[in-house]
């Protein structure tokens, strides 16, 4: 993959596109006073394959963040627009810079990034460094962020690449829901421009955060609402499923052979991932639970999923955060999600090992 690709064939419809993306880039009306500079001039042009689907990935990394956004970028399907950060696995400060790390190391930086929710829209922020390290990316030797975060807010980048955008967008939340939520309640007539929300987290089994919520919902329930009762095509990428995805310390050792420092660093972060999940599971190898939301959009058959009801427990502190699927539709609320169930797991990991070969 090469480094910082430059801006290939511009979009068939040029001229929509370019005075769409005029505003975004600042030469239009419409761009909110507290944008930053102008976007990358990669983002001027569309790629020249105008089937890609156009992702923005929010997450926390995260260990399995990072592996998200290298898949995000790997994958010929998707055209990842933008990352933008979230406190979770760590606070802002540190997501975001290994956000930029990870695009420095993959030689990615002119993918834009912006940092958004320091703490959870209503409860106290908690973090998850006992999983992930007090860097949030403990374990490897990454490189320092070789490009700034951009200025404006994660909701304001976001609100920017939807609208200009030609086609709808699909977000992929990979921690906790605040940014995302702030976005549906700041910009609701923005939705009709997001074509789905494929986003990990929440359980319709055990939980990880507690034994009834996963820690990306458990860490905002009042988000997860928000992001559950929104009405947009919905997929939720839990740890039923992304607990059959284990990458295994053979796995990790195939990134290591490749050779390459992007290989060495993730063969590390796994390695150091892996000694959680051994200590609190006993497994050999760990869930890289974003990957298969991102893998889940790029390929829709690798994920076996159900559609049903699903709604957020927000008020009980014992079950806070609890996906409660009703599967068997007792509620007789109507459907809200497609839920992930299983997965091909041997495909998962081929995919994951590709990506990161993709890189020097
Ligand atoms: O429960 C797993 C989720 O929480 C993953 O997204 C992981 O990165 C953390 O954010
Ligand atoms: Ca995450």
């Amino acid at each position: 993959m090469d480094r910082d690709e430059p801006p290939v064939q511009p979009h068939p419809n040029g001229a929509a596109a370019g005075g769409i993306l005029a505003t975004v880039l600042g030469t239009g009306k419409r761009l909110s006073v507290n944008a930053g500079p102008a976007l990358p001039a990669a983002l001027s042009y569309h790629r020249s394959m105008p089937s890609r689907t156009p992702v923005i990935l929010d997450c926390d990394p995260g260990h399995d963040d990072a592996l998200a956004i290298t898949l995000a970028l790997a994958r010929p399907e998707l055209d990842l627009l933008a990352v933008t950060t979230v406190a979770g696995n760590a606070p802002l400060e540190a997501t975001t810079r290994n956000a930029l790390r990870v695009l420095t190391l993959l030689g990615r930086t002119a993918i834009p990034v912006a940092a958004g929710a320091a703490r959870p829209l209503v409860r106290p922020l908690h973090v998850a460094v006992n999983v992930h390290g007090t860097s949030g990316l403990d374990g490897a030797d990454l490189p320092e962020p070789g490009v700034a975060a951009r200025p404006e807010h994660a909701v304001e980048l976001m609100r920017a690449l939807i609208e200009a955008s030609p086609d709808p967008v699909t977000l992929i939340p990979t921690g906790p829901l605040t940014n995302i939520a702030l976005l549906i309640r700041t910009y609701p007539r923005l939705l009709e421009r997001v074509s789905r929300i494929c986003l990990m987290g929440g359980a319709v089994g055990e939980g990880n955060a507690t034994a009834s919520a996963e820690f990306n919902i458990w860490a905002d329930p009042d988000a997860a609402a928000i992001v559950f009762e929104a009405g947009r095509p919905l997929t939720m990428i839990g740890l039923d499923v992304t607990h059959l995805a284990l990458v295994s310390a053979a796995d990790a050792a195939r990134m290591a052979a490749l050779g390459t420092r992007t290989g060495r660093v993730f063969a590390d972060l796994l390695e150091f991932f892996g000694r959680f999940h051994r200590e609190r599971y006993g497994w050999d190898g760990s869930p890289i639970h974003d990957a298969v939301a991102v893998a889940h959009v790029a390929l829709p058959g690798l994920v076996r999923t159900e559609t049903c009801r699903v709604d957020i427990e927000t008020t009980s502190e014992l079950t806070r955060g609890r996906t409660v699927a009703d599967r068997a539709g007792l509620t007789g609320r109507d459907p809200n999600a497609e839920i992930g169930l299983g997965i091909d797991r041997g495909r998962f990991v081929d995919l994951l090992v590709e990506a990161v070969a993709a890189f020097a």
